[in-house]
């Protein structure tokens, strides 16, 4: 059934350093796509089922049983069913049938944070209870047959939440974590946060999988170049706008007699998958629906796919979607995806943080909890930019300030052990690990990363780091930019600003705003500028 050059998919698979694996995603990659996507496209050794929904009386139903039937091209790819549920003993049920089926390894999805999944306890909603979803792993692993992964977020509110599973991840015999560093609250916003993932890499033991935005060759050079330990890299919408990628990648020949321009391969994608899955769906299932949003995701990648998207996208039968296609893959356009997205970007968390900070000239910021100079124009520089945002300062930088900053949301960092400690005015509240206030007072919150999701869940896209010293050493590798007032003269001081390299920093605009004091702008450097 499989001519022999197809197996130099495999061959070339074994080969590449690490996996690329197709992500499960719910309603696009399922038997269909995948029988598709591997017939036309290589590069891709593993695929993840969308999730299996368990609940204590069904344990797997037909349509899910008939999602893992193995297709015509399943020998060039292993296929992972993932299990989605919040009691041990239905997966473990469904782990029993799985095993029967043949499967070796269940994932267990700990990230879905669509509100009709973690409404019920389920997947990212299990993330906030540590010693729930500890003690629920527990009893899955003590007694499944498969071997048993993880797919999971840094928390449902805050990234703070998984820091409480590492030890439990690192005791439990998990084969393969995949972390996809958002919060659930953050669902598909902003972009992942590759601080987070380095942390975490850091910490836990089990071999991890990196998820999250990679759409491009260039972005896995860079997550190749940063995250060497890692042992594979899961794409989902990357591999639905640049359907090329993997096999790009891994240099991974194209299958026999499959056309090798992207826009015939592209045309044959979207055909194929319309006819078969009309075919195993029959003419009720939305089969229109479901090809259009493969080409709306894939078209924009062409020279001028832009608008040919849209236009797709409002078709309202297959022969005016069909003669749109005919028309602009037709024209043979060029295959731009390294233009249409950007390279990841350096370490840069959502929301974006920016350091705002004055330095004198031998680096001081700060004396006995205070400033060691009073210039007006420096004090109305850092009104006007951060006024309308969010400011975040450690707790001694809070105290030295005359009042609390009107027109801003403050958030203050403070590693208090208790409520009791942060309680002050009213209106205390907690979620997960995450405190607020509604009062007057300001936002107070353990971590900075507690403090960047606060800052989303607020509806902000950026904050300031205000200082002092140790807030600017732990936050500055995760700013994209800083703004700098340099203050001529060197004063007495007992709080500094971290050195600032030329390797890592590239100073942009700069302009004095008052006698001797002149702000000066620098931006992150991108992992793939040279020198990194
Ligand atoms: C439409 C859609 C459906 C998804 N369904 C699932 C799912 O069933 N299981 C899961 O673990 N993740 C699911 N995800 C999340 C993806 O697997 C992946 O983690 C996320 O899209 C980030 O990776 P990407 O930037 O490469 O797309 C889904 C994502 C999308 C967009």
């Amino acid at each position: 059934m499989y001519p022999d050059s197809m197996n130099r998919w495999k061959r070339y698979t074994a080969l590449a350093v690490k996996r690329i694996i197709l992500a499960p995603m719910e309603g696009v990659t399922d038997k269909v796509f995948r029988d598709v996507f591997f017939s036309l496209f290589g590069g891709v050794s593993e695929a993840f089922s969308p999730f299996i929904s368990v609940a204590p009386t069904v344990r797997i139903s037909r349509p899910h049983l008939k999602d893992l039937i193995p297709g015509p091209f399943s020998d060039q790819f292993r296929l992972v069913p993932q299990v989605l549920g919040r009691e041990a003993q239905p997966i473990l049920d469904l782990d029993g049938i799985l095993w029967k089926l043949g499967f070796d390894e269940i994932n267990i999805n700990l990230g879905c944070p669509s509100s009709t999944v973690t409404k019920k306890g389920k997947g990212a909603a299990l993330l906030p209870d540590p010693e729930n979803l500890s003690r629920m792993l527990k009893t899955i692993a003590e007694s499944c047959r498969c071997a048993l992964s993880l797919k999971v977020r840094l928390g449902m509110f805050c990234s703070s939440e998984i820091l409480e599973l590492i030890d439990a991840f690192n005791e439990l015999p998990i084969s393969e974590i995949t972390l996809h560093p958002r919060t659930g609250i953050q669902q598909y916003s902003g972009s992942a946060d590759l601080a987070a993932f380095r942390h975490l890499a850091g910490k836990l033991r089990t071999p991890l999988i990196y998820n999250g935005d990679i759409r491009t060759c260039e972005d896995l050079r860079i997550l190749n170049r940063i995250f060497p330990t890692v042992r594979g890299w899961m794409v989902g919408r990357g591999l639905l706008m640049n359907p090329f990628l993997a096999q790009n990648f891994t240099g991974f020949p194209s299958p026999p007699a499959i056309p090798s321009e992207p826009w015939a391969r592209a045309r044959l994608f979207i055909d194929r998958f319309h006819e078969q899955y009309r075919a195993a769906k029959g003419k009720g299932g939305s089969s229109l629906g479901r090809t259009k949003a493969i080409a709306i995701m894939m078209l924009p990648s062409f020279q001028g796919g832009d608008s040919v998207a849209v236009r797709a996208g409002r078709a309202s039968d297959y022969p005016a979607f069909s003669s749109l296609l005919d028309d602009f893959l037709g024209s043979k356009p060029a295959w731009k995806p390294e233009i249409r997205f950007k390279p990841m970007d350096r370490i840069k968390p959502f929301p974006e943080l920016i350091a705002i900070a004055a330095v004198d000239e031998s680096g001081v910021i700060g004396c006995s909890g205070g400033i060691p100079w009073n210039l007006s124009e420096d004090m109305a520089h850092f009104r006007e930019i951060t006024k309308g945002g969010a400011v975040i300062m450690g707790r001694r930088t809070f105290d030295s300030l005359p009042a609390l900053l009107d027109d801003r949301i403050t958030i203050v960092l403070s590693r208090c052990s208790s409520e009791a400690d942060i309680a002050g005015p009213d209106g205390i509240g907690t979620r997960g690990r995450l405190t607020w206030n509604r009062g007057n007072g300001p936002w107070l919150c353990r971590t900075l990363q507690d403090a960047a999701s606060l800052v989303v869940s607020l509806g902000h896209e950026r904050a300031w780091i205000c200082g002092g010293g140790q807030i600017y050493a732990q936050a500055l590798d995760q700013c994209s930019s800083m703004i700098i007032t340099r203050v001529s003269g060197i004063h007495q001081g007992d709080a500094s600003f971290p050195e600032i390299s030329d390797r890592e920093w590239a100073a942009g605009e700069s302009r004095t705003i008052g006698p001797g004091q002149r702000v000066q702008h620098y931006r992150a450097r991108c992992l793939c500028e040279d020198g990194q």
